[in-house]
């Protein structure tokens, strides 16, 4: 079934220069892309966006993280998209996430208190709607 996931390039991944390297996956594999925007998150965004990781101890680190930078947002469709992004980026942990995958490529372990990994996706149906509605009200 079409459905549609909210994508981000986060901080990390936008000062390094993989925003292109990543939209060109994104289309490689033959997604949609719906929107795309630049966008510096506010903590009252990330706290709607990470609202099920509000008060876990990698939250304050998470958010401050966040805010280094502008992150790339991405609307992307397509059957399955959800679980194919999922799929593309890879697991969590980019020091271990298998090569072929975003976060094994071109990811890695940096000095810091919180995993950096380049890439978010939704990761279901009711995530994807409340998060595209988070950073792109007007969708
Ligand atoms: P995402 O939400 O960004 O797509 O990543 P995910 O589902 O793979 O990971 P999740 O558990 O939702 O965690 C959100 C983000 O928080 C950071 N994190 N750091 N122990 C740690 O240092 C830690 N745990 C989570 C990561 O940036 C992760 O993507
Ligand atoms: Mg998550």
């Amino acid at each position: 079934m079409t459905e549609r996931t909210l994508i981000l390039v986060k901080p990390d991944g936008v000062k390094r220069g993989l925003s292109g390297e990543i939209l060109r996956r994104i289309e490689a594999k033959g997604y949609t892309l719906v929107a795309v925007e630049l966008k510096a998150a506010t903590a009252e965004l990330l706290a709607a966006h990470y609202e099920e990781h509000v008060g876990k101890p990698f939250y304050e680190p998470l958010v401050e993280f966040m805010m280094t930078g502008a992150s790339l947002a991405i609307v992307a469709e397509g059957d399955r998209v959800i679980e194919g992004f999922r799929s593309l980026a890879g697991p969590t942990d980019p020091t271990t996430a298998p090569p072929g995958t975003i976060r094994g490529d071109l990811g890695r372990q940096w000095p810091t208190t919180v995993l950096q990994n380049l890439v978010h996706g939704s990761d279901s149906p009711d995530s994807a709607e409340r998060e595209i509605g988070v950073w792109f009200p007007t969708l």
